[in-house]
């Protein structure tokens, strides 16, 4: 079956690949403009459905803490559509333990109707396997990226330009490594590419243990410089916050498919991003729901 991806080359510009991906192209009558409102400058903001640690099982219903990742899924799919963003992006662990083709299919059949819409990007996280993955996600949306043994993509989305890049260092252990290729990647990316504000995207937390983005370092050597960098997007703790280092946004999304304590929302972020700033509302489906709704709203660096 083809991969998920996206249905119409007029909605979005930032989409390059993944028009062969999809069986049948869908018409959205009325999709062809941006989010947001436009300028002959551009759209003035990009609206993305930000996603994270969706753990889809081969088994749909295998749970943990007494939540059901396949049912959350499912759930927040049609309100994903229903929100009509521009793009979605899920942030890693993507599949329930160690990247099974099962994981995938379920993965594809609960996303291929919100990939009808919009592009889907996807980051791997410690609980993906990146061949399992790309075959059964054969087509990819955005500009795919020439980095060995990784799957870094790029989605340029005015007014804003995002690269997914990828965490996975070993299935099912859990720290994170982006590794030498990728950061030569991403330096000399960063060195060529225009001064479009960018957001990256990957699946490891930013802190300095076992568990975390071994080589966090050495990305914050090449991203803290580079002004243009606004934020990371992340997930990993299953933990929704925000955090700063030297004016770069840290963005922890929380996860789709349940939590590790019962403070914490599982659900999924609507981000709108523009130049200058994004503001990000909190969709709480299941676990802690009491921040459900509650916006926070951010400045970029300058
Ligand atoms: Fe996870």
């Amino acid at each position: 079956m083809a991969a998920v991806f996206h249905p119409s080359i007029n909605r979005r510009d930032f989409v390059k690949g993944g028009l062969a991906a999809i069986g049948a192209v869908v018409t959205l009558g009325g999709c062809a403009s941006l989010g947001g409102r436009q300028s002959r400058k551009g759209p003035a903001a990009t609206r993305w459905a930000l996603l994270s640690d969706t753990h889809i099982p081969e088994d749909v219903d295998n749970n943990y803490r007494g939540f059901y990742p396949y049912r959350n899924l499912e759930k927040i799919v049609p309100e994903v559509i229903a929100n009509a963003p521009d793009a979605a992006a899920i942030t890693g662990d993507l599949a329930r333990l160690a990247g099974k083709p099962g994981d995938y299919a379920n993965l594809k059949k609960l996303l291929t109707p919100l990939a009808e819409q919009t592009p889907v990007f996807m980051a791997l996280g410690n609980h993906d396997d990146r061949g399992n993955f790309q075959k059964t996600f054969d087509k990819l949306p955005g500009e795919k990226q020439s980095v060995s043994g990784k799957c870094v993509l790029v989605a340029n989305a005015p007014p804003v330009r995002v690269i997914v890049l990828d965490s996975l260092f070993y299935v099912n252990k859990v720290p994170g490594l982006l590794g030498r290729a990728q950061r030569r990647w991403l330096a000399g990316y960063l060195k060529t590419s225009d001064n479009t504000p960018t957001i990256l995207c990957f699946h490891h937390t930013l802190g300095d243990g076992d568990g975390d983005l071994l080589d966090l370092p050495r990305l914050y050597e090449i991203v803290a410089p580079v002004r243009k960098v606004k934020a990371i997007v992340y997930g990993h703790s299953h933990e929704y916050g925000f955090s700063k280092y030297k004016g770069i946004h840290l963005i922890n999304l929380p996860a789709t498919g349940y939590n590790f304590n019962d403070a914490e929302p599982v659900g999924w972020v609507e981000a709108k991003l523009r130049a200058t700033g994004g503001d990000f509302i909190l969709h709480a489906t299941a676990g802690n729901t009491e921040q459900n709704g509650s916006e926070k709203h951010l400045t970029w660096r300058a």
